[in-house]
């Protein structure tokens, strides 16, 4: 994979400057962020299974662990749960644990710099609710671009966002990182990230990992998967060995296993995308081993990113494969291929409704236009063994 990450390093060299069509807000310096919230990073929810969803702040400078309280509704009279804050990593965790899935709840962050709250969120869903998530990659360096997607992302009351990688532009510069958790806080502090890796988030540092709480909730790897409601998203590590005989491999086909015995929607989120007309192009590594497992299971959905575009293609075998990645990295010219059904070339992010029979979409871009919508009705399983 070293040579991958060597050819994403010159790539991005040369398409790093001056690729911004007219119109488009230019990548802008951290500095003209007003935080919304006064810690470096935070508060944001790391989703761990229903009914557990950690808040996580960082913050140097705190004199006492934070305090995180929740409760069912914004009324003061309601009773309120706290739970102090633990360092991991460096970063301050609290774990709700017991939160009643599906109705709104509230949580408040008191420490020695203030208290911020209440802040709505969910701690998850039951099976057969309704709800709408968002998905979306290749932030990057894109910031005002990326402020203003993730301020109309926040209107639509979603409850996860999906993230196919590439959230910042040098993985192992920390700043990239508060910087990113900055911009994304008004959706990040009441809906869960759930993030799968690119290659220009790879790093000797790995805070990657240390930001999604690997260490705690997905076996310190890079690949794992998330329950919400009737859907499963699968995070599969485009970086890592996946073919057949690996352990990656494994992980895939027992979560898509063990998601079809329980009739789920399922969804794959990765960075590097099976099926794309755009400057990359298909991988075919990724479209021979998604190819194979997403129809055999009955994956109805692949979202990835790594081509800073849209494409929705045709029905392969099944199942929809998405590239959503326009969120802030600098836009490439595409033209359609055989298994193209929608293209576009601007930034944008998806939203996916779960209704009880179907997932029901659009994309929609920065002035708030929808321009493709879909229905994608569940995916029965072709078989249970490999061919
Ligand atoms: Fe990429």
């Amino acid at each position: 994979m070293g040579v991958r990450f060597g050819l994403a390093v010159l790539s991005a060299a040369v398409f790093a400057a001056g690729c911004y069509p007219k119109n488009f807000p230019p990548p802008t310096s951290a500095a003209s962020f007003t935080k919304d919230y006064p810690f470096d990073i935070g508060p944001y929810l790391v989703y761990v299974e229903g009914g557990k969803v950690a808040v996580v702040v960082g913050h140097d400078e705190l004199e006492a662990a934070p305090v995180v309280s929740w409760r069912t509704d914004t009324s003061t009279t309601s009773k309120a749960t706290s739970v102090t804050a633990e360092r991991v990593d460096g970063l301050w965790v609290a774990e709700l644990d017991e939160l009643p899935l599906d109705i709104p709840l509230t949580y408040t962050v008191e420490s020695s710099i203030g208290e911020v709250g209440p802040i709505r969120f969910r701690g998850g869903r039951s099976p057969r609710r309704r709800f709408r998530f968002a998905a979306f990659g290749d932030t990057r360096t894109g910031h005002k671009v990326h402020r203003a997607l993730i301020e109309s992302m926040a209107k639509e009351d979603v409850d996860l966002v999906v993230h196919s990688g590439d959230l910042v532009e040098s993985g192992g510069v920390l700043d990239e990182w508060e910087l990113f958790y900055t911009i994304e806080a008004p959706v990040v502090a009441s809906a869960p990230l759930i993030a799968a890796l690119g290659n220009h988030d790879l790093s000797q540092r790995n805070h990657y990992k240390r930001f999604i709480l690997a260490n705690r909730y997905a076996d310190n790897q890079r690949y794992f998967f998330r329950d919400w409601g009737d859907v499963r998203v699968i995070i599969m590590d485009s970086e890592e060995e996946s073919r057949r005989g690996s352990a990656q491999y494994e992980f895939l086909e027992s979560a898509m296993r063990d998601g079809a015995e329980k009739d789920m929607f399922m969804v794959v989120a990765l960075h590097r995308p099976p099926y794309s007309a755009g400057a990359h192009g298909s991988d075919m590594e990724m479209r021979e081993i998604l190819g194979e497992l997403c129809p055999r299971f009955g994956v109805e959905v692949v979202l990835a990113g790594h081509d800073h575009n849209y494409e929705r293609t045709k029905r392969i075998d099944g199942v929809t494969y998405f590239v959503a990645a326009s969120g802030g990295a600098p836009i490439r010219r595409m033209s359609p291929s055989w298994f193209s059904e929608v293209v576009r070339t601007e930034p944008h992010y998806v939203i996916f409704d779960v209704e009880r029979r179907s997932l029901v979409g659009r994309a929609i871009n920065l002035d708030g236009d929808t321009f493709d919508t879909f229905v994608i009705p569940p995916l029965e399983p072709q078989a249970s063994e490999a061919p």
